[in-house]
């Protein structure tokens, strides 16, 4: 094994680009792994970045991917169900699969990346396979390290660029309910961060969440967004069994704006546990969506 270098799935994706990216920083070796891995872009053109072609849902191409490497992490993503591609299959079957190739490989540390709310429990297929997942992931790799995020926000995301955009475009804001959920997003660069320096640590403890410096209701957050870019919105409730509908007629066409599981996933808060450690845990002070939006404001 070599004590310097990591595998990154999913490691040209909006997160894991980034984990790669703060582990080169760091002074490690990187091996960005995805499908097609030469996406990774800039990164690649780092002299200790190596690209791997692997697909998570093909067990014999990841020891190649794993091989001598200290520590992986599981950064793939399915937000969109296909006939073939299911969130079973990704965040539970390919996760478990890619667990026990880790482990068999000899890697020190594993990290799989699930969400704020996963659930086995749940109704939603999205969030009970994630919460799935993380048990799967566990029983494969004991000593795993769950991370769970909340939304995710940063330059190229999907979440902040859509309230911006629908700010400027729409006369109204359609809100979520009442767009009364309460929030923690949270900077993408920070996540990434803490993981490269779990990656990396000595010790860490099982379970993170990760969240942003301040839980906001969807509704303030809207408010707080126009403000920034020096807007008004007029916002409205949309009840959620009205969303629903929408998501179920939008599943039909091959790429959907909003799915039944964000609709979900939206329905509850998503805020980090006070009992489970946090970004401060790893001495990262978390940054404000507010504050990284006016940063951003000219590209969105
Ligand atoms: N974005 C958020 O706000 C948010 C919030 C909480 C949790 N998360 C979680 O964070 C993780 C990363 O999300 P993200 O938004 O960064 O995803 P993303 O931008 O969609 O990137 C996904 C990455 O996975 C790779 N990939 C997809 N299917 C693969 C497969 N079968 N085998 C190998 N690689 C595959 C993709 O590359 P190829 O297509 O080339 O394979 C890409 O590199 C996910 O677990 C997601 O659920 C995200």
């Amino acid at each position: 094994m070599s004590k310097d270098l990591y595998t990154v799935f999913g490691g040209t994706g909006f997160l894991g680009q980034r984990i790669a990216g703060h582990l080169l920083e760091n002074g490690h070796r990187v091996r960005v792994v995805a499908r097609r891995p030469e996406r990774g872009g800039d990164l690649l053109q780092h002299a200790r970045a190596e690209a791997v072609s692997a697909d998570i849902l093909r067990p014999e191409s990841l020891s190649a991917a794993l091989q001598g490497a200290a520590g992986a992490i599981n950064a793939v993503s399915l937000y969109r169900e296909t006939r073939d591609l299911t969130f079973e299959r990704v965040h539970c079957e390919a996760a478990s699969q890619l667990a026990a190739a880790a482990m068999r490989s000899g890697v020190g540390r594993f990290i799989q990346i699930s969400g704020i709310g996963a659930d086995p429990r749940a109704a939603d297929d999205y969030i009970r396979a994630r919460g799935r997942g993380e048990s799967v992931v566990r029983d494969a790799f004991p000593s795993a390290v769950i991370v769970r995020p909340s939304v995710m926000f940063g330059e190229g995301d999907a979440f902040l660029t859509a309230i911006a955009q629908t700010i400027r475009r729409l006369p109204i804001y359609p809100l979520f309910g009442q767009g009364l959920t309460r929030l923690q997003p949270v900077y993408v660069d920070d996540v990434a961060m803490a993981c490269a320096k779990l990656l990396a640590a000595a010790h860490a403890e099982r379970l993170y969440e990760f969240g942003g410096p301040r839980v906001l209701t969807y509704r303030q957050l809207v408010g707080e967004v126009a403000q920034a870019q020096g807007r008004t919105v007029h916002m409205v409730p949309v009840p959620f069994a009205v969303w629903r509908a929408i998501a179920a007629a939008a599943d039909i066409l091959p790429a959907a704006p909003i799915t039944r599981s964000q609709i979900a996933l939206i329905e509850e808060d998503n805020v980090a546990s006070r009992t489970v450690p946090g970004l401060s845990a790893l001495g990262i002070d978390a940054r404000d969506i507010v504050a990284v939006a006016a940063r951003l404001g000219g590209q969105r």
